[in-house]
């Protein structure tokens, strides 16, 4: 690795913290790929392994998964869709519709995202990566969190060498985000926030996203989309419910998409040009 690749992995680096009391984490030089992040309020030790630091909060890790795909304690909801969001990377990246969706939805992202060379930027829900050489390409540093390890590693192994020094993956929780405040110059979470499950879930995150946000005075900028509830998508649909594996979604109209995030986000334009989702750019509130 590079000189300069080595000090951004430690800027980078420097934005992890703990997820259950924000204290900042040291160990891991960011490089090997095994290690610990320690705590420096708590004193608890999370493995890096696989070159993921692994991050989620205590009550994740000891939550069991729910039974039958629906219901239950969020954290155990949270731990269903993990599991099967880890067994279902190869139909993810499969997906021919979702590919073909690609085609128009990641230059709209890119353009609400208005990225530039020399920002950092978070990735909240990175999945598999169907994005994330698009954002690295573009910008200084990224940060992607995920739930899902084995997405993540997916997400990893699709970058270039010279795109995977820019970039940090690290398994979390969008709920309780392992990062310090006010840290990215853009923020950016695409078809996640329908899986949250439930509405205090889906508010929990978008506050999050914020949180890790810079002020609008500094720049900070905050792309989103979520699932659309309207026609022609609500013709014989579901509004709510679980995919395969327990997978929980929920598909917002407009007006509970804008209620959801007013308390956090000051919406500049949003848009349902592709039906299937809105679309929405804006700055912290
Ligand atoms: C439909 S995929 C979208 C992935 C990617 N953004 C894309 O557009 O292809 C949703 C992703 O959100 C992740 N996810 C869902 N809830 C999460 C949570 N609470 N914390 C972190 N990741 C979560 C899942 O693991 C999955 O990878
Ligand atoms: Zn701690």
């Amino acid at each position: 690795m590079t000189a300069p690749s080595v000090s951004l992995r430690h800027e980078l680096l420097d934005l992890l913290a703990c997820p259950d009391d924000g204290t900042s984490l040291n160990g891991w030089d960011g490089i090997t790929e095994q290690g610990f992040l320690t705590c420096g309020g708590c004193g608890r030790a999370y493995p890096v392994i696989d070159g993921l630091p692994r991050l989620l909060p205590q009550a994740m890790e000891e939550a069991p998964p729910s039974i039958g795909g629906g219901g239950g304690h969020e954290f155990a909801q949270k731990r269903q869709e993990m599991a099967a969001r880890d067994a279902q990377v190869a139909m993810y990246d499969s997906n021919l519709p979702l590919r073909l969706f690609s085609l128009p939805e990641i230059p709209l992202t890119l353009h609400y995202l208005w990225l530039e060379p020399d920002v950092l930027m978070l990735e909240g829900g990175c999945g598999t990566g169907r994005m994330t050489a698009a954002f690295a390409a573009r910008v200084r540093g990224l940060i992607c969190i995920d739930f899902s390890a084995a997405s993540l590693q997916a997400a990893r192994a699709k970058l270039s060498p010279e795109l995977a020094a820019k970039v940090l993956f690290v398994q979390a929780d969008l709920c309780h985000l392992p990062l310090l405040s006010d840290a990215f110059d853009r923020v950016g979470s695409f078809q996640v926030l329908e899986h949250l499950p439930t509405a205090d879930a889906r508010e929990r995150a978008v506050a999050e996203l914020t949180r890790v946000l810079q002020a609008r005075a500094r720049g900070g900028r905050l792309a989103l989309s979520a699932y659309r509830w309207g026609p022609p998508l609500s013709w014989g649909a579901q509004k709510e419910g679980h995919h395969e594996g327990g997978i929980p979604f929920f598909r917002s109209t407009w007006t509970e998409l804008s209620r959801l995030v007013a308390p956090h986000i000051a919406v500049e334009q949003h848009t349902c040009a592709l039906l299937y989702h809105y679309l929405l750019w804006g700055r912290k509130v």
